[in-house]
């Protein structure tokens, strides 16, 4: 019996990786990509997916155009870190077999949540922005979804963008503070996205005699020496396949249920995730998050490892 998910995504060199990942692992049924602003403005990112999907020969999924802007604040990018188009690699230019569909993003999650009766897997890997207008428009979006996953937010660690905020997060954190607050999320954060990445010898063993090899190489290499140097690490993180391999295997994260809260109110704290694993505020856990104890990254590995194994043997 496979799980139905949809991936809501800013391609994004990690989101590509994760899009891989889902795509690649038998137990998912992925019924469609929508995009949203985040890396790269949405028309890049939404470029971004179908040409990911031209070059997995996947062009039978879905992609569907999601939000140009945040709800309230400025558009921010990050072509800095995923390459000026958003995304690096060696990719095809998108042909009409991927052509978006017609409904809007946060139209097609509701969507496809009706139409999956309460089976549905939305993995949020970008800002939230489409996943809180799919709210405005259906607030009963929870209860329709089976998890809605959501790669964001840095609970008990420092943000990437400020020092309280990650990048999805900050990037429209009036999405995320309405998603967190209602929409009952699993919180896969910084906390642990830290940890989620690939052993250097196998990237360096990575075939990069054709475009899928070259462009797995790249999208696992996406971070600069500055910013491994900045964050501690050998190989770049790739956070949102983590969210996706936790779909997969739920036992790789170890979640505790929180309340939790987006700040939204002032510079220093817009987009930072406040958990309250006390109950100091007396208030009623409204999700869960995935907290850093015991993190099994070899497993994390062994998932990312396998579908790019069968992904490259298929070209
Ligand atoms: O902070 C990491 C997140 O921001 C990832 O989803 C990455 O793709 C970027 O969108
Ligand atoms: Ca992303």
């Amino acid at each position: 019996m496979t799980r139905p998910l949809l991936v809501d995504t800013d391609p994004g060199c990690d989101d590509a990786l994760a899009i891989l990942l889902a795509l690649e692992h038998a137990d998912l049924e992925v019924v469609g990509l929508t995009t949203v602003h985040g890396n790269a403005p949405v028309d890049a990112t939404t470029h971004n997916a179908r040409a990911v999907l031209e070059l997995v020969e996947r062009p039978d999924v879905p992609v569907s155009r999601g939000a140009d802007l945040p709800l309230i604040s400025p558009l921010e990018t990050a072509e800095h870190i995923h390459g000026i188009d958003g995304i690096r690699g060696d990719l095809p230019e998108p042909s009409s077999a991927t052509q978006p569909v017609d409904s809007h993003a946060a139209q097609f999650i509701v969507e496809q949540a009706r139409a999956h009766e309460g089976e549905l897997t939305v993995a949020a890997v970008g800002p939230l922005t489409n996943v809180a207008l799919a709210l405005a428009i259906e607030p009963e979006l929870p209860a329709l979804l089976d998890e809605l996953i959501v790669m964001g937010g840095a609970a008990f660690a420092p943000g990437n963008v400020t020092p309280l905020a990650e990048a999805n997060f900050h990037s429209d954190p009036e999405a995320a503070h309405r998603v967190v607050r209602d929409a009952d999320p699993t919180v896969i954060g910084l906390d642990v996205t830290r940890r989620a990445t690939l052993p250097a010898s196998w990237i360096e063993g990575l075939p990069r005699d054709d475009p899928l090899g070259r462009s797995i190489y790249e999208w696992a290499t996406y971070y600069t020496e500055a910013v491994l140097e900045r964050y501690g690490l050998e190989t770049a993180a790739i956070h949102d396949a983590l969210a996706i391999a936790q779909v997969v295997d739920e036992d790789i994260l170890e979640l505790e249920s929180h309340f939790m809260e987006v700040g939204i109110d002032s510079e220093l704290d817009r987009g930072a995730l406040v958990c309250d694993p006390h109950g100091v505020t007396g208030e009623r856990p409204n999700g869960r998050v995935a907290v850093d104890n015991d993190v099994d990254v070899d497993r994390y590995r062994e998932l990312v490892i396998d579908a790019v194994d069968r992904a490259l043997e298929v070209q």
